[in-house]
């Protein structure tokens, strides 16, 4: 194990959200639970909190989502989703806009473009940081809702065979959602370009890897689906891979199958499948709410 993945694990996640190595199945069985119960009540013990929403990259999903999470358990957001509308643009560092945010927050969310932008903002900062997406590194919040979405629409987690396809490589959800699946006994797939595929520090024994979608679309129980991240992959772009989901894989698919995508999609899922109740992409958003709600009740000190 590295030195950094070693450091992080010590870190409890309460203090700072910075990889998904810092939970255990415990941990994971009582966020899950909390979001099972938020899902339902009203609630609202983040009175009087603030968190700083501070976004270096887009985003859609994720910061409005920590957004309506906090603002639903009676908290506050400042946010910071178009840094160049702030000091940033005048060559303020990550860590001097942490350390004002810090003045004001009780959490700063963050998403940076940079792999090691959590854990410099770690260092400096005295309230809890919750990676957002790091680069092409890690998205741990993500990896939870998708967890949770999986547990959802499954019921279980254990015995299930998950696809993963798509940027493998560069995809940071991926990298997060594979390394806490290993927490359960589950058959990972991944299918990619040869371009594309898993980074070695994310593979395990008994993983199986594929180029073509339908080598595997039948005995599927999850098929976990990403876009290309191409402002991440350096030089031009030239991958021959065509790897859209179509009416014809889902008709071979299981009828429990459940199709996931983080989101954005850009062409790997027609719109035309969104009817399909197997399409579970829409309600994932929906868990991710929940899962939000759950973490920050969990670090900022609610029930
Ligand atoms: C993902 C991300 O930012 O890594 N989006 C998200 O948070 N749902 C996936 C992506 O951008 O492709």
């Amino acid at each position: 194990m590295d030195t950094i993945v070693a450091r992080r694990i010590k870190i409890p996640w309460r203090r700072a959200v910075l990889s998904v190595d810092q939970f255990s199945k415990p941990d994971i069985t009582d966020i899950f639970g909390t979001a099972d119960r938020l899902a339902v009540s009203r609630t609202m013990p983040l009175g009087g909190k603030t968190i700083a929403n501070l976004f270096y990259e887009p985003s859609t999903r994720t910061s409005s989502s920590f957004y309506a999470a906090m603002t639903k358990l009676g908290g506050n957001v400042i946010p910071i989703n178009e840094v160049n509308y702030s000091s940033v643009s005048k060559g303020e560092t990550l860590e001097d806009t942490v350390r004002t945010l810090e003045c004001y927050a009780d959490a700063i969310v963050l998403r940076h473009y940079d792999d090691d932008a959590t854990e410099r903002a770690f260092s400096v900062s005295s309230v809890p940081i919750i990676n957002a997406g790091n680069g092409a590194g890690e998205h741990p919040t993500q990896a939870l809702l998708d967890l949770y979405t999986i547990q959802r629409e499954h019921g279980r987690i254990d015995g299930l065979t998950i696809t993963m396809m798509g940027d493998l490589k560069y995809g940071r959800t991926v990298h997060s959602l594979s390394k806490l699946l290993r927490l359960y006994d589950v058959k990972l797939q991944f299918v990619a370009p040869d371009e594309l595929r898993l980074p070695q520090e994310y593979r395990g024994d008994g993983d199986t890897e594929y180029s073509d979608l339908d080598d595997v679309i039948a005995n599927t129980d999850i098929l976990y689906v990403t876009r290309v991240q191409k402002e991440r992959i350096p030089g031009a772009i030239d991958i021959d891979f065509n790897y859209a989901v179509t009416p014809e894989h889902m008709a071979r698919a299981r009828d429990d199958m459940a199709l996931l995508h983080p989101m954005p999609r850009v062409g790997e899922i027609s719109a035309s499948l969104d009817s399909d109740p197997r399409s579970a992409y829409f309600r994932q958003m929906r868990y991710g709410l929940y899962v939000r709600m759950a973490l920050l009740v969990a670090m900022l000190g609610g029930a």
